[in-house]
């Protein structure tokens, strides 16, 4: 054991998560090196999913924890309203430096939040403000997208999509949806983007034409859907939505939270797909999860758009006490750094074809309906049981777990994402033993 005095699991109320039954039969992790965790009794657990989407460099590394440490030591916390420090200055500069589409894309400007539902909602804020600070106050109205997901502000439920997270909340007025894009009977087992459904992005045009464009401030879309089970945009789709948005003087914002930092294979969906918004949001791999931070990428015109008025005057009424906290900046500083000199912001296009492959493989398995990637993700899609959605996908996760690999599962599909220090040969075991449990669940 390494916890030797195991505490009581009462008091902990557990997010996202069944907590009488995970109490029942807990799933402890105590320590996590590379590419593995170990558990409370010892076991070694293959990371399927860099934790949550965010250890891209794996786990226990020496330079980020020094950095943090030192920071620390150094100074611990300082304000940043109406103060600064020279560590966040730094980081947005190194961010500015990398930023989605490369510097001439512009999205320059960076505000730290800290975490990616922060991010969300600070990105539609940021929206909203801008079309007033041009004149257009009419626009307050968000556009989201069925399926979405962009966190648990009562902002990111608004524009997210997915059931759960909405039915017992109360939601912002004013929000609309695109369809989602997930088409399974024309686009199944594709290898790369879906050849169908470009199209679905007009939904920007009905929505346009039912309310006025007038009233639409900003569109929100995951670039790839991450957490209702990997949806890959159509060909074409991404492109058609930047240019109905622009048209019509509606702010693209891509979520980036999942898709920023290396998990495509290149350092932003934004440069993966070539389509440049007006906002990003990022979290989880900008500090590879060591510590919790969020930013927020916005293009130079629309910070430029907010800075009028008297330079007295505060331009934007919003930020949280922990935006740039220095020891997350130094954190970040330290993760640039891994990532650059070990190539990781890139690695995942090396791997991306043996990835594709290896999960193809598990087609023709019992129940697999669908299996999609790109990058260093892929969502392994799987009928749901008669009257139990979603009782497959968490026996999988659960047998797996118990195997020695860590899973995501939404639903009954199962979501990969490893860090991206992974070694084809531990793909290779990854898929094999989720092969396995996918036959005994069967
Ligand atoms: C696309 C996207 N947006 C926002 C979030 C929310 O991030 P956080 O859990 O850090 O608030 C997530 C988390 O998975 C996400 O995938």
């Amino acid at each position: 054991m390494l916890m030797s005095n195991t505490p009581s699991l009462e008091n902990y109320w557990m997010p996202f998560t069944a907590n009488r039954q995970f109490k029942a039969a807990p799933r402890l992790l105590a320590a996590a090196k590379g590419m593995y965790y170990t558990d409370v009794d010892g076991a070694q657990v293959l990371d399927g999913t860099a934790g949550l989407w965010c250890v891209n460099a794996g786990h226990g590394r020496e330079k980020i924890a020094d950095a943090v440490a030192r920071q620390l030591m150094t100074m611990d916390y300082a304000p940043s309203f109406q103060m600064g420090h020279p560590i966040v200055f730094d980081f947005a500069e190194k961010l500015a430096a990398r930023a989605p589409g490369g510097k001439e894309a512009g999205l320059t400007k960076v505000f730290f939040t800290g975490s990616g539902s922060e991010s969300v909602d600070t990105a539609l804020k940021i929206a909203i403000a801008y079309q007033r600070s041009i004149g257009q106050g009419t626009r307050t109205r968000v556009i989201g997208r069925e399926r979405g997901y962009h966190g648990v502000g009562f902002g990111g439920i608004s524009v997210g999509g997915l059931v759960n997270n909405r039915r017992v909340f109360p939601l912002l007025p004013g929000v609309d949806h695109l369809r989602h894009t997930h088409d399974p009977v024309r686009n199944s087992f594709v290898k790369g983007l879906p050849e169908y459904g470009a199209d679905l992005a007009d939904d920007l045009e009905r929505l346009v034409a039912l309310h006025g464009a007038e009233t639409i401030a900003a569109v929100i879309v995951e670039p790839v859907a991450g957490s209702t089970g990997v949806l890959l945009p159509p060909k074409g789709y991404l492109e058609r939505l930047r240019a109905i948005s622009k048209k019509h003087g509606i702010l693209l914002i891509f979520d980036e939270v999942i898709t920023g930092f290396g998990r495509l294979g290149t350092p932003f969906a934004v440069d993966y797909f070539g389509v440049v918004p007006d906002l990003v949001t990022t979290a989880k791999g900008l500090t590879n999860g060591a510590l919790p931070m969020g930013a927020v990428f916005a293009s130079e015109a629309v910070y430029e758009a907010m800075m009028n008025g008297p330079e007295s005057q505060i331009e934007l009424f919003h930020g949280y006490t922990y935006s740039g906290h220095p020891a997350a900046c130094a954190a970040g500083l330290a993760t640039l750094e891994v990532y650059e000199e070990e190539g990781l912001l890139t690695r995942a296009a090396d791997l991306a074809d043996h990835w594709q492959d290896a999960m193809h493989g598990l087609k023709g398995l019992p129940n697999i309906v669908d299996i999609r990637t790109i990058g260093l993700v892929a969502g392994i899609e799987l009928s749901s049981r008669p009257e139990a959605a979603g009782a497959r996908g968490y026996d999988i996760f659960v047998d797996c777990f118990n195997k020695g690999l860590l899973v995501r599962v939404t639903g009954d599909t199962i979501a990969l994402s490893p860090p991206l220090i992974v070694e084809k040969q531990q793909i290779d075991t990854m898929v094999s033993m989720l092969g396995d449990a996918i036959k005994r669940a069967a």
